[in-house]
């Protein structure tokens, strides 16, 4: 099996003499534009180390729905140790049985994995002891980081932590905060039971079948064998255009794996297909493969089944998201993708369809449910890997719903964020002919005027982005 790495941003460590290069086409920054169509692969991932190092809970953003079929409960509300029971028994109980206390164990299990001393994935400031809390807010010098968090934690829009926390969690910090933020007896909270020890997950192992691995990482603008530079303090959404590394040959992508270069400032990647069709211009194109915080390490599909992949010049666009909030110095980072890939392929190709809803925000809370019957060809049943919903800057909701013999479930029910888009992994959902699917998008505006839909990003989107196999197979009213 030939094993070839190719980084079409150099990276002296895994670019190989023999390797084909690709050029690196060109760069834009982008801000807040319209960010993410489509949506990602994932199928029988084999999760590498956990990389929020720190934190048994599954990391927010990226937990999963308690209500998908067959997942855990987001947030772990089991695995909560420090909050259920904050006291150790060895120490003298007075003095961590505070309501402060109380909140740190919160901290320590829902926040520190990216608000630790050593902060990760773009938090801009550690939550790890009473003073950190009453120092000055990074976005508001008019308050403390104790009012921000107050804030924060009951934000619909941009929770913290991205995908929320326990309900028990947020009545602890409230109960804290009802104190009027007071230390208690030991402000050190000395005695309080260290954060859960991380999940060991196992080792990611490539598939047999890999035939080939490119690895596409970010890079300067004026040097692709530079880093990419964060400025101090900014927020940067850069994308980064590639050519297909495979040429125009047609290939599948079986597994991928992130690179993670600079966790400091490193937020979340998306691949898309960067084709600007899609939406008549601008950033459009479907998801490939995405990471966010706590995403696996490595990522496959079922044995059957590779992901389809564009092919041809420019085909590829990596769009990354970086916080350097908080921090007075420029930060560097290539990070990125590596993907295995195979010209022989797989029975099964995975596709990624996208399902519109309606996308009208009415002034004030609109919740679209737009329902559309599945249609299939060809087979009996396909299978759902992975779903991402797309809104714009109004969106606050996601949800699919699957109804089927007048019973409807559940798939998808989170909290959006425009900023902090994300691919939830289905347990391999089979969905048949016939199968009503519902995708509703949640929109609160504030604007005084209707917004609709349109590809800016001050217009308004709805869709549910599906990976499923067999491509082709899956219709379902106006899909993408
Ligand atoms: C997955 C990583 C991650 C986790 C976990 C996380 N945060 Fe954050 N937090 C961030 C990032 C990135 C930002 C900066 C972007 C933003 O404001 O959304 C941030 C910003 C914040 C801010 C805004 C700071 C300011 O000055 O405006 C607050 C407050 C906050 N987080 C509190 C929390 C609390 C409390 C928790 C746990 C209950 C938590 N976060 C968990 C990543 C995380």
């Amino acid at each position: 099996m030939a094993r070839t790495t190719i980084t079409l941003a150099p990276d002296d460590s895994l670019a190989q003499p023999s390797a084909r290069a690709a050029a690196l086409l060109g760069w834009l920054v982008l801000s807040l534009a319209c960010s993410s169509e489509g949506s990602p692969a994932s199928g029988s991932a084999a999760p590498d180390v956990d990389p929020m190092g720190t934190n048994t809970t599954p990391p927010a953003g990226t937990s999963p729905d308690p209500s998908l079929p067959g997942q855990a409960s987001a947030g772990g509300s089991e695995a909560n140790p420090a909050a259920q029971a904050p006291l150790d028994p060895g120490t003298s109980a007075g003095a961590v049985d505070s309501d402060w206390c109380r909140a740190l164990g919160v901290f320590r299990e829902n926040c520190q994995s990216c608000h630790g001393s050593e902060l990760r994935f773009g938090a801009p400031m550690p939550l790890t002891s009473f003073d950190e809390l009453q120092a000055t807010s990074v976005s508001d010098t008019e308050q403390s980081v104790a009012q921000r968090v107050q804030a924060r934690i009951h934000d619909a829009a941009r929770p913290m932590p991205p995908g929320g926390m326990p309900a028990e969690d947020l009545a602890l910090l409230d109960a804290w905060f009802a104190t009027g933020s007071t230390p208690g007896a030991d402000v050190t909270c000395a005695g309080l039971a260290p954060a859960s020890a991380p999940t060991e997950t196992p080792e990611f192992a490539w598939p047999s079948d890999c035939e080939e691995f490119y690895t596409l990482t970010t890079s300067s603008r004026s040097d692709s064998a530079a880093k990419y530079v964060v400025a101090p303090g900014t927020e940067e959404h850069p994308q980064f255009i590639f050519d297909a590394p495979w040429g125009d040959d047609e290939v599948q992508v079986l597994a991928y794996r992130p690179v993670t270069d600079n966790a400091r400032v490193l937020h979340h990647w998306i691949l898309y297909e960067n084709d600007t069709s899609l939406f008549g211009g601008g950033l459009g194109g479907k998801f490939l493969v995405g990471w966010a915080p706590g995403s696996p390490g490595g990522t496959g599909f079922p044995d059957d089944v590779g992901l389809y992949m564009p092919n041809g010049a420019g085909s590829l666009r990596l769009d990354v998201h970086y916080y350097n909030l908080g921090n007075a110095e420029p930060a560097s980072d290539q990070s990125g993708v590596e993907l295995c890939i195979t010209r022989t392929p797989r029975p099964q190709t995975a596709t990624v369809v996208g399902l519109t809803g309606d996308a009208t925000a009415r002034v004030g809370r609109s919740d679209n449910a737009t329902p559309c019957t599945v249609n299939l060809t060809g087979t009996d049943a396909v299978t759902f890997l992975s779903v991402s919903p797309h809104m714009h800057k109004l969106g606050v909701h996601a949800k699919l719903d699957l109804t089927r013999s007048g019973q409807t479930s559940s798939l998808h029910d989170a909290p959006f964020d425009f900023e902090d888009q994300q691919i939830y992994t289905l347990d391999d959902v089979a969905i048949r002919d016939g199968d009503v699917l519902t995708t509703t998008c949640s929109f609160e505006n504030d604007t005084g005027r209707t917004v609709r839909f349109g590809q800016n990003s001050d217009d308004e989107m709805c869709f549910n982005f599906v990976t499923y196999y067999p491509m082709g197979a899956f219709q379902c009213g106006f899909s993408l």
